[in-house]
This record gives structure tokens, sequence and C-alpha cells, in this order.
């Protein structure tokens, strides 16, 4: 049972977007997460879970509410970004560099000492098997590949905090499987604080100490997967995650065919 004091805390966050503030994103969300946990963010796709890790990384303003990273304020825009390390969900990427050279570059970024950077990048790049293709340019990446060279960017300040905005969307089982347990390893070996998004619901089941449940732009659960499975008196996550997000009732998925017979 982890008993860590609050590394984040978020209160009552909103955002709004669009020409007349119509487009609520986020309706008031309120939660911590404890230093060294592993802390999950599930929600349906446009629930708010990318605009949340924005702001909390200091790329949008809330509308209204705050929050405090790592016992900085969201208006200490330097003291957050310190504090973390982002895989972000659509993050551009220099093209014209090699991974090598873009992991120096954001280490740089970050004042990381250059003794360091140089024994850290290559270890980087080999935990996801890119040793080889360190120093060719990133223009002729795969998707997943590029996925990688972004996690690693995320990790090259050793930052307290890792925030991954769907760390596997892109990744081949193995990656996927690394990724898993390197999240894993920095909650548990390195002490660092996780906070991921993702859908694929097994992984979030294994890495995630405590999760919420974020539907349209509210925070609908809280708690260990078990506390929330048992909250809503279901048998599993994903049984959970549907009654919590809008019931399971099925729909016509052909009702945009034209009438029976007509073709
Ligand atoms: N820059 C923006 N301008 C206008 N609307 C935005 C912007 N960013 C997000 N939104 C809106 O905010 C809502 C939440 O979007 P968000 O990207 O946070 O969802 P998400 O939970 O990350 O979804 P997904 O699972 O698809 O990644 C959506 O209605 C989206 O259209
Ligand atoms: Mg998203």
């Amino acid at each position: 049972m982890l008993t860590g004091s609050p590394i984040i805390t978020v209160d009552g966050i909103t955002k709004h977007f669009g020409k007349r503030n119509e487009i609520e994103a986020l309706k008031g969300v309120t939660f911590s997460v404890r230093k060294g946990e592993v802390f999950g963010l599930l929600g349906p796709n446009g629930s708010g879970k990318t605009t949340l890790i924005r702001i909390l990384n200091c790329i949008f303003e809330p509308t209204s509410g705050t929050a405090v990273v790592n016992g900085h304020d969201l208006r200490d825009k330097d003291g957050v970004k310190r504090s973390t390390g982002l895989l972000a969900e659509n993050p551009g990427l220099y093209e014209r560099l090699s991974p090598r050279e873009y992991l120096e570059f954001v280490g740089a970024l970050y004042d990381v000492d250059k003794a360091a950077l140089g024994e850290r990048v290559p270890k980087l790049l080999a935990m996801f098997g890119l040793d080889h293709r360190s120093d060719d340019l990133i223009e002729g990446f795969s998707k997943g590949m590029r996925q990688k060279v972004l996690i690693a960017a995320a990790l090259v300040h050793d930052p307290p905090i890792i925030f991954l905005d769907e760390p596997t969307s892109a990744l081949d089982p193995r990656a996927s499987l690394v990724v898993r347990d390197l999240i894993r390893d920095l909650s548990s070996q390195a002490g660092k604080t996780v906070f991921v998004s993702s859908h694929i619901l097994p992984i979030m089941e294994e890495v995630c100490d405590r999760m919420a449940i974020i539907n349209e732009g509210k925070i609908v659960a809280l708690g260990t997967v078990e506390e929330i499975v048992a909250k809503v008196g279901a048998t599993s996550l994903e049984q959970a995650f549907l009654e919590l997000t809008g019931g399971r009732e099925r729909v016509d998925l052909l009702s945009w065919r034209d009438p029976v017979g007509a073709t």
C-alpha cells in the first residue's frame, strides 16, 4: 500500500476551448498523485486526458483551477518543466537530426552535464534496440521507432515525474513489454512518479498503482483497479470502464448502409 506524500495536486481544473469557450474539455478535475506511484489516466476518446497532461506540463493554461507539480505552481513554468519528462501525444520531432543528436539536444536544453549525456544517450537508445540506428536521420524512421526516440527523450534529463501519453500506441508487442517493465522499474527501483495514459487496459492494470477514469471532462472513478471494479460491481476493468463511461448498450453498427434489399 503506497502512502507517499502528494507530488502532484490538481484542484478544480477546468479547460474550455472554442471561439465562445463552448467546448468544455475539463469540467473541474481534482485529485492528487503520490510520490513514487504509477498513476493511470483512463478515459474514452475526447474525454480530456491529453488536455490534462498538457496543462500539467504547462503547454496549456487551465481556464480555472490550480495544480502544484513537485512543489511548483503551474505559473512557475520553468520549475514545472524541470520536474517533468513528457511523452506527448503528437509531438514534433526534429527530422533532420539523428536520434543521438536529438537526445543530446534535449539533454542540453535541460542542462544535463555533457559527460553524463555521453553515457546516457547510447544506453537509452540501446534500451529500445536503436543503437545501430543512432546516427541515421529521424526522417527515415518508422512510427514506432520515432515513439521510442520520444520516450527516450522524456527520460534523458532523469526528471522525478514522467508523463507518458499513450506510450505504446505505435509499438510492437516486444517494445510494449519493454515500456511496461520500464514504467514499473522507474517507479519501484528509481523512485520516479509515472503518470500514464493508455487505452491498453491489460498494461494499465499491470503497471498502475492507482488510476483515475475520466469521462467527458470529469473524474468518475479513482483508486486501485480492485476498488474501481468493486465500486461499480463489475467483474473486470473493461466492464467497469464501459459502465462508468456511458454503459454497454449495443448500437446498430450497420445503420449507415442502404436499407436491406436495396442493393
Ligand atoms: N487545441 C484544441 N482546440 C480545440 N479543442 C480541443 C483542443 N484540444 C483538445 N480539444 C478538445 O478537448 C476535448 C478533449 O480532448 P483530449 O485530446 O484531451 O482527449 P483525450 O482524452 O486525450 O482523447 P484520446 O483518447 O482520443 O487521445 C475534445 O473535445 C477535443 O476536441
Ligand atoms: Mg489523448
